[in-house]
């Protein structure tokens, strides 16, 4: 498949019109093999490509074919840690009152980083009597939201991040090659269809945690500096926002500080920074 420069640029100028994401050029490997499909069904890639102006629906597959969804349980495992151990208990500790969290992930794919949350309140039952545990998935595809809804996933995906007790104890094997995640996990999570670029409000919540993980990593500097606005916006005061392992605040955004108690998560910034945020 002989992808051209100017298509190339065109699918690359597709996907981050509608999702904020960067495809570098010279990255055209990744486009060429996710649109291998479509290649076969029109022929060429430039026929593809003149094809998106008449076909919408074309648009939104060739999208989707083109976001990176990679994602898998407890992905980074002593960002979590730190996450589901040291900060969890503080926040526990100042929502004592409350007794309400609300968490939200913000491009959360095919839904595994909301469900290893999940799993934690849920094998802490007694811990979290009486609370109410929100938590909140987000992604703008439509693909990765129906899946993570559905809460199926393949002997690979289970085997990703879990331990074999979680695997057995939350999964049941379905047809000797999928595994369903149990009722009472997945009715802990919601799934919504949402763009961190939308210019709709971001959920009406304030957030006690907010995890935006790997999403942002391929946003232009300005754009990832609106969205660490909009999520400043969604947070409550003295939340916590947790990153991708190669994802940073510093000098990316003011609406957000590093945790000095737990390193590698952030803080929301004090009230000042969010007024800015929002206006
Ligand atoms: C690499 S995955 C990361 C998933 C998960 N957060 C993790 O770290 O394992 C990035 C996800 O961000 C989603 N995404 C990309 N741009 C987005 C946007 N503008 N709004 C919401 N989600 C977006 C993609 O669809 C994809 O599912």
């Amino acid at each position: 498949m002989e992808l051209s420069d100017a298509s190339a640029r065109i699918l690359a100028g597709l996907l981050e019109a509608r999702t904020g994401q960067r495809l570098a050029v010279s990255r055209r490997w990744r486009i060429e093999s996710a649109l291998q499909p479509f290649v076969r069904d029109y022929g060429s890639p430039d026929r593809l490509v003149a094809a998106l102006a008449r076909e919408p629906m074309l648009a939104e597959a060739v999208v989707e074919a083109l976001l990176n969804n990679e994602t898998f349980f407890y992905r980074d495992r002593p960002a979590f840690d730190l996450l589901l151990g040291p900060a969890l208990s503080r926040v526990e500790r100042t929502r004592a009152q409350a007794k309400r969290l609300r968490i939200w992930c913000a491009g959360c794919s095919t839904g595994q980083e909301a469900y290893s949350i999940a799993m934690r309140f849920a094998e802490q039952k007694t811990r979290w009597a009486g609370w109410t545990i929100d938590i909140l998935g987000t992604d703008v595809s439509r693909a990765a939201v129906e899946k993570a809804r559905k809460g199926v996933y393949t002997q690979f995906e289970v085997q990703r991040g879990l331990a074999v007790t979680q695997m057995m104890r939350w999964f049941a094997e379905q047809d000797g090659q999928t595994w369903q995640l149990a009722d009472e996990i997945r009715r802990m999570v919601r799934f919504e269809i949402r763009s961190l670029l939308d210019l709709a409000p971001p959920p009406p919540a304030s957030f006690d945690m907010i995890l935006c993980r790997n999403v942002l990593l391929y946003f232009c500097a300005e754009r990832r500096r609106t969205v660490f606005s909009r999520l400043a916006g969604a947070a409550a005061p003295d939340s916590l926002l947790m990153l991708g392992a190669g994802e940073t605040v510093i000098g990316q955004t003011d609406a957000f500080v590093t945790d000095p108690d737990c390193r590698g998560l952030y803080l929301r910034a004090p009230e000042p920074h969010r007024l800015a945020a929002a206006s």
